[in-house]
């Protein structure tokens, strides 16, 4: 598996998100309820980024139309979106925060005993 360092874990604020480029490919990283998620930066409806857009509970809001995408797993929540956006791996080694591009879905604990990182202090 090949992990890409993306960012630094405190460049994501809590309850936001931050985009990334991962050679050419826009990433949106989000930190939400302790974990950490990366998703495609384009909305599958139309060419905007879901970085700009809210993020609440485990969903980023499209700012343009108002589709939820879960975080987890990349589909949208409603409409008018129907396509699912790629979700990507991610792990936190220190303060550093890889993506792998290939990934399939999922988050990765930030904090306890299922996690791979750490909270900076
Ligand atoms: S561009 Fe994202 S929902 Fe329309």
């Amino acid at each position: 598996m090949s992990w890409t360092p993306a960012c630094r874990l405190a460049d994501i604020p809590e309850g936001g998100a931050v985009r990334v480029e991962i050679g050419d490919v826009p990433v949106c990283l989000v930190r939400t309820e302790g974990q950490l998620y990366a998703i495609h930066d384009v909305c599958s409806h139309a060419e905007v980024p879901l970085s700009e857009g809210e993020i609440d509970d485990t969903t980023v809001e499209c700012w343009l139309h108002g589709s939820r995408f879960d975080l987890r797993t990349g589909k949208p929540t409603g409409p008018p979106a129907t396509e699912p956006v790629p979700v990507y791996d991610t792990k936190v080694d220190g303060e550093a925060v890889y993506v792998h591009l290939a990934g399939e879905a999922g988050g990765v604990h930030l904090a306890g005993e299922a996690g791979g990182g750490r909270l900076e202090s």
